[in-house]
C-alpha cells in the first residue's frame, strides 16, 4: 500500500473541521489512490469534541484512512505532516477591535508557523482558511523561516466558487463551462472578482461586463459580501462551501489545475501586478508539479486596477498593523 499522506487539520471539532474531515477521508481531496493519517489539532477545551468526530470518522469505515491522532498541541499535532489545513482561529468578538483581532489570531498562527518549520515534511504545504486568512498565512509564513514561502497559502477558493456560481446564474450556463475567472486581493469584503479575462459558455466574459450595472451593483458586491449574508442568513458562517473550496484548493495543488484553466489562491507575492512582495494576496494561478504560478501577462484596466489597488492597500494595512504588533 502506498504510504498515507499526513493531513493536520485545526479547528477539527469546528463546523468547518465537520464538513471537510469526512471528505478528506473518503479520498475526495488527494484522490481514490492515497491513503491519508489524520491529525486533529484543536484547543484542550474542545478536544472531547474532536474525539467524537474521530469516532463518527472510525464509523464510515473508509477504506483509505490509515489513522487519526488527536492532538492539543502545535508541536505534535505538526510533526511530519504533508498538508496542513489550519482552519481553527479566533473568531471576533463583542467590542473586539480588528488590532485586537489580529493579535488574538498572532498568538495562534506564530506559534502553529513555528511547529511546521521544526518538525513538518519537508514537502509540507499550508492552505489558512481561519479569518484574517491572508493575514494569518502572513503571520504562520514569518514563523517559519526554513519553509519556502511558497508553501504558506491562503484560501479565496470559496469566494472563486461563489463568482463561477453568480456568473452561471446570470449567463444561464454550466459552471462546468466557465473559464479564467479570478478573484484578486484580500479574502475580505474589498476582494475584486475579475470577469475580464473570462470565457462564458465559449464567449468572451467581457460580454456580462457591458452590463456595468450587474457587474458594479451586482455581481461584484454579491460575491466579495456572500459570507457576511450567509451569516446573516445561517445564523453560522459558512461550513460546507468553505469546505469543499479547501478540499479543491489543496486537491489542485497537489494534482494540478485543468489545462487552459486557472482558479484563484492566495499566494505570496514576489511583485506581480505590482503588488508588494510578501503579501499574501489572492491572484490568478495555475499549478503544475505541485507548485502555484501566477498567470502573467494579463492586460489589466483603469476599471480592475483601481479595484486590486484597493484591495492590496488594505492587505499591506493590514501587514503594517501585524508589524507593529510584532507579529511578523
Ligand atoms: P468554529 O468556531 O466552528 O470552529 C473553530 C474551531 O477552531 C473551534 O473548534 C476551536 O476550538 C478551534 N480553535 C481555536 N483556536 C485554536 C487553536 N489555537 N488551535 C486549534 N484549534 C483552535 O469556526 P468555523 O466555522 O469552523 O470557521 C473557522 C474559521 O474559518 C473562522 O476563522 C472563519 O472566519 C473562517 N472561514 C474562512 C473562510 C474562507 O473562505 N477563507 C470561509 C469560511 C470561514
Ligand atoms: C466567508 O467568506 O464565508 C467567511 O470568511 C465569512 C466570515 O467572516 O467568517
Amino acid at each position: 500500500m502506498t504510504t498515507p499522506v499526513n493531513v493536520t487539520v485545526t479547528g477539527a471539532a469546528g463546523q468547518i473541521g465537520y464538513a471537510l474531515l469526512f471528505r478528506i477521508a473518503s479520498g475526495a481531496m488527494l484522490g481514490p489512490d492515497t491513503p491519508v493519517r489524520l491529525r486533529l489539532l484543536e484547543i484542550p477545551q474542545a478536544v472531547r469534541a474532536a474525539e467524537g468526530t474521530a469516532m463518527e470518522l472510525d464509523d464510515c469505515a473508509f477504506p483509505l484512512l490509515a489513522g487519526i491522532d488527536i492532538h492539543d498541541e502545535p508541536a505534535a499535532g505538526f510533526a511530519g505532516t504533508n498538508i496542513a489545513l489550519l482552519v481553527g482561529a479566533r473568531p471576533r468578538g463583542p467590542g473586539m477591535e480588528r488590532a485586537d483581532l489580529l493579535e488574538a489570531n498572532g498568538g495562534i498562527f506564530g506559534p502553529q508557523g513555528k511547529a511546521i518549520n521544526d518538525g513538518a515534511a519537508d514537502d509540507v504545504r499550508v492552505l489558512v482558511v481561519g479569518n484574517p486568512a491572508n493575514t494569518n498565512a502572513l503571520i504562520a509564513a514569518a514563523h517559519a523561516p526554513d519553509v519556502p514561502a511558497a508553501r504558506f497559502t491562503a484560501m479565496t477558493r470559496l469566494d472563486h466558487n461563489r463568482a463561477l456560481s453568480q456568473v452561471s446564474a446570470k449567463a444561464g450556463v454550466p459552471v462546468a463551462d466557465i473559464r479564467r475567472l479570478a478573484i484578486w486581493g484580500n479574502h475580505s469584503a474589498t476582494q475584486y472578482p475579475d470577469l475580464f479575462h473570462a470565457e462564458v459558455g465559449g464567449s468572451p466574459g467581457g460580454a456580462l461586463t457591458a452590463d456595468a450595472g450587474w457587474l458594479t451593483e451586482d455581481f461584484i458586491p454579491t460575491v466579495a459580501k456572500r459570507g457576511a449574508a450567509i451569516i446573516d442568513a445561517r445564523g453560522a458562517s459558512s461550513a460546507a462551501s468553505a469546505a469543499n473550496a479547501a478540499i479543491d484548493h489543496t486537491r489542485d495543488w497537489v494534482l494540478g489545475t485543468p489545462e487552459g484553466d486557472w482558479t484563484s489562491a492566495g499566494v505570496v507575492s514576489k511583485g506581480e501586478y505590482g503588488v508588494p512582495e510578501g503579501l499574501v494576496c489572492s491572484f490568478p494561478v495555475t499549478s503544475s508539479g505541485g507548485e502555484w504560478q501566477v498567470v502573467e501577462g494579463l492586460e489589466i484596466d483603469d476599471f480592475s486596477r483601481e479595484r486590486i489597488d484597493a484591495s492590496v492597500a488594505e492587505l499591506s494595512a493590514e501587514r503594517d498593523a501585524v508589524r507593529e504588533l510584532g507579529l511578523v
